[in-house]
């Protein structure tokens, strides 16, 4: 049981504003409140790219360390705002891949007509510090704002502009694949993907337009969709909602979405069941918000940025 209740959620804002306190004097880096960034855990550092709005955000790029046992007081962030090659941009996808899984794909984004047109996929190699634009096989497809997971080196990408294919992007021989799924399934405009212990991956709609009574689950070794319908206390719409697995691996942890700026923008998703409930948390729950990312590092469910005031 004590293993069930043992996620922890700090928030990044609290320890950023501690930081830029402690910090003022000797760093001219200023964190901004942001939304559509990615957040893209590798070697337990979080490299947060990109977001909205692209005027004030421009190609920040920067990685914040929690390799090292960290508290408020040595939270870490390294920037790296001068090495990014990238477009100022929004709503891209990330994930790890490459043969050593080390490596960052960035995937899609929006941006506007300032600034040059990025290309579809662009990789960072956290060990050298360095962007490349990887030449990919295949049909490439059309992706906007991908929600990226990978299993075994490839990475699944289901787009929001046509759900009935699901493409992959195979990251050692770099080929698209597409594949169509058996079955069907009514996903709203975007959703978190969230990859299950037997390479199953669940859809949770963080879209205005899908419905959090009904969960997809993508069976990616027989390349089926399979429907669950939720019961208990079915969270609201969550436009920008996060989602991760719980450390148990049995049960999906949200957060945040803008129709939840309420008390209960903490819900978990039992996944015995799919029975919804509101979770029992200690300290002082952080301000709702819309678009952050949620990483699992360690013990804690980590939430950056996302668009918290109004
Ligand atoms: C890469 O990650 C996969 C899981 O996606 C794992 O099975 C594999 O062993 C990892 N490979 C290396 C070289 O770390
Ligand atoms: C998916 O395919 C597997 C293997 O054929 C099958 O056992 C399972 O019932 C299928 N799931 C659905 C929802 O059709």
């Amino acid at each position: 049981m004590l293993q069930i209740h043992r996620f922890y959620i700090i928030i990044l804002w609290f320890l950023f504003q501690l930081f830029i306190e402690i910090n003022c004097q000797i760093s001219p880096y200023v964190l901004k409140e942001r939304r559509g960034h990615t957040a893209t855990l590798f070697d337990k550092k979080l490299y947060i790219l990109g977001g909205f709005p692209l005027e004030e955000i421009g190609n920040e790029f920067f990685y914040i360390d929690f390799s090292v046992s960290f508290n408020t007081q040595n939270l870490k962030v390294n920037d790296l705002t001068n090495i990014n090659t990238l477009s100022p941009h929004y709503n891209a996808g990330s994930a790890i891949g490459g043969t050593n899984n080390d490596t960052l794909f960035i995937c899609g984004g929006l941006s506007n007509v300032k600034y040059a047109t990025m290309e579809l996929v662009n990789t960072f190699n956290p060990r050298s510090n360095s962007w490349s634009i990887p030449k990919i096989a295949g049909d490439k497809p059309f992706l906007v704002d991908c929600d990226m997971t990978t299993i075994n080196y490839d990475i699944y990408i289901l787009s929001a502009l046509d759900v009935s294919d699901i493409n992959i992007l195979d990251t050692i021989n770099l080929v698209w694949k597409k594949v169509n799924p058996i079955g069907t399934q009514n996903i709203g405009a975007a959703s978190s993907s969230i990859l299950l212990p037997d390479n199953k991956i669940i859809y949770i709609d963080s879209s205005n337009t899908g419905n959090l009574a009904e969960v997809y689950i993508y069976d990616t070794v027989n390349n089926n969709w399979s429907k669950k319908t939720t019961t208990g206390t079915i969270p609201p719409k969550k436009d920008g909602g996060s989602a991760v697995l719980g450390l148990d691996g049995k049960r999906i942890i949200t957060f945040g979405g803008f129709v939840s700026a309420t008390q209960d923008q903490l819900h978990e998703l039992n996944l015995i069941n799919f029975e919804w409930r509101i979770p029992k948390s200690s300290g002082s729950i952080p301000a709702s918000r819309s678009h952050h990312k949620a990483n699992v590092i360690g013990n804690y469910m980590v939430l950056s940025f996302g668009k918290y005031t109004f």
